[in-house]
């Protein structure tokens, strides 16, 4: 059979790992796929530009369009980002009947309802494996592998670059500036790190796996996103005393009220395997009511990690391009006209534990009006943390808390951090034992 003729638009970090692997592993995949799988076509802004690929029988052209039009080509692999020239270029591959292959997060986060269901109607399939915590296939595992399941909740460390922050100013004490240039040097960070570090990425992420878990339409306008760079180095070493480690979580639960969806810096037992999840490694942590807790551990990002999780999708299209549209494995997870209508909850119906990190006068009396507007309002304490001041400064009151709702918690905020004794503004970073 002839091989399958792909377009690839973008031959940067990704593109060029997606070019590597396929020429590199080409027979394996051919058996695996059914037939070759070829790109023949490829598309960069510079075409002259030095590239980690050989790019030698690729057909190049600054212009996208060209390449998407290009009757010969079966698969379009979108690789350029953005939500807005990709968003464009995906739909008229779905118009010209092409399938579509994107690692694009935030494409798919924002446009995947309008895309996917133009795709439908064409009987055309747009996979997106790598759009997830790169090399790790956690799509296919929710989609497919895990389909028995009602899911009850997943928490996921999905930024690599954050979570190489993390780590670097953890274990090495490193600059956060620094460490994020060396992200950016290596291809981890988006072309805007801050939507690495403000979880803007990550809130992509977790708008996808979400919908995909719950069968409930992309909503990433509706997901709660804090970054990490509030976080110190103290907040770092008070949680290690505590036993916990701070990582850049998404947490996605079904509740009967509705589903959670945030992503915030989270205090995690460092018991768990997730908290030992370090550098640019990713790691999702699934619950579902017949299997239990499950966890996907790999590579959230860098060139062949993510070229990986494009060319599986590559193998998955070739081997379904004579399957009946009807009967694909639907984008979503769920059959398009079954998706619910849970909604998202507001972050002041959400239930978590917290750490709180408070700046006090070291008088007398100003613990107990702390835990007194904490009892008022019902929140109890776990563990207390007081840091002698170093000097004539404040001292430093650390607060673990049981589970409250977040509304509750901002009033008792607002009434400590009004009191005359407190200076500055309270820390707070939210706490899950993700126990199962
Ligand atoms: P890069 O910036 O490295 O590559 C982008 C590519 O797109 C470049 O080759 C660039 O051309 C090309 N391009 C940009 N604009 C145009 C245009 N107008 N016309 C033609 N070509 C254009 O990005 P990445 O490879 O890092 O990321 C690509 C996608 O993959 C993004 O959606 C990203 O979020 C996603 N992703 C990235 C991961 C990673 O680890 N980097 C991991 C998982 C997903 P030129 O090179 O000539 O400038
Ligand atoms: N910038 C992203 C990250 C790339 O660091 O996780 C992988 O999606």
């Amino acid at each position: 059979m002839d091989p399958v003729k792909v377009g690839l638009l973008g031959l940067g970090t990704v593109g060029g790992g997606t070019v590597n692997v396929l020429k590199r592993n080409a027979e394996e995949i051919a058996r695996r796929a059914g037939r070759g799988v070829v790109i023949t076509h490829a598309a960069s802004r510079d075409i002259n530009k030095q590239r980690i690929c050989d790019t030698t029988g690729i057909t190049l052209t600054t212009d996208p369009q060209v390449v998407v039009s290009d009757p010969g080509v079966q698969i379009i692999v979108e690789l350029i980002g953005g939500d807005g020239l990709a968003r464009e270029l995906v739909l008229a591959a779905i118009e010209h009947g092409k399938h579509v292959v994107t690692a694009n997060k935030a494409l798919i986060a924002k446009h995947g309802n309008e895309i996917f269901a133009r795709a439908q109607e064409k009987g055309v399939m747009v996979a997106f494996e790598a759009a997830v915590a790169g090399g790790i296939p956690i799509i296919k595992a929710v989609r497919e592998g895990l389909a028995a399941n009602r899911v009850e909740w997943l928490a996921g460390i999905i930024n690599g670059t954050g979570n190489f922050i993390l780590t670097e100013m953890r274990d090495n004490g490193s600059d956060f500036a620094d460490v994020l240039a060396e992200a950016q040097r290596l291809g981890y960070a988006e072309a805007d790190p801050t939507f690495d570090v403000e979880g803007i990425d990550a809130a992509h992420k977790l708008t996808i796996l979400a919908s995909i878990a719950f069968g409930i339409p992309l909503q990433f306008e509706a997901c709660f996103t804090e970054g990490i760079t509030r976080i110190t180095r103290e907040d770092v070493n008070y949680a290690e005393e505590l036993g916990y480690r701070i990582k850049h979580l998404g947490m996605a639960r079904r509740t009967n009220k509705g589903v959670e969806l945030r992503v915030h810096p989270t205090l995690i037992p460092e018991r768990r395997l997730i908290a030992n999840v370090d550098g640019v490694m990713n790691a999702v942590l699934v619950k579902g009511d017949a299997v239990g807790p499950t966890l996907y551990y790999g590579a959230g990002a860098g060139a062949e990690p993510t070229a990986s999780a494009v060319v599986a999708d590559l193998v998955d299209v070739t081997r379904t391009l004579t399957v009946d549209p009807e009967n694909r494995v639907p984008h979503l997870a769920f059959q398009p006209d079954a998706l619910s209508e849970l909604p998202i909850l507001p972050m002041a119906a959400v239930e978590t534990a917290y750490y709180l990190r408070i700046q006090a006068a070291d008088k007398p009396g100003v613990l107990a009006d702390v835990t007194r507007i904490l009892g008022d309002v019902g929140i109890s304490i776990e563990a207390i943390l007081q840091k002698e001041p170093v000097g004539d400064s404040d001292a430093t009151i650390i607060l673990l808390t049981h589970r409250v709702l977040e509304g509750q918690m901002d009033q008792a905020i607002a009434a400590i951090e009004a009191l005359d004794s407190i200076s500055g503004e309270i820390m707070r970073i939210r706490l899950e034992t993700l126990s199962a």
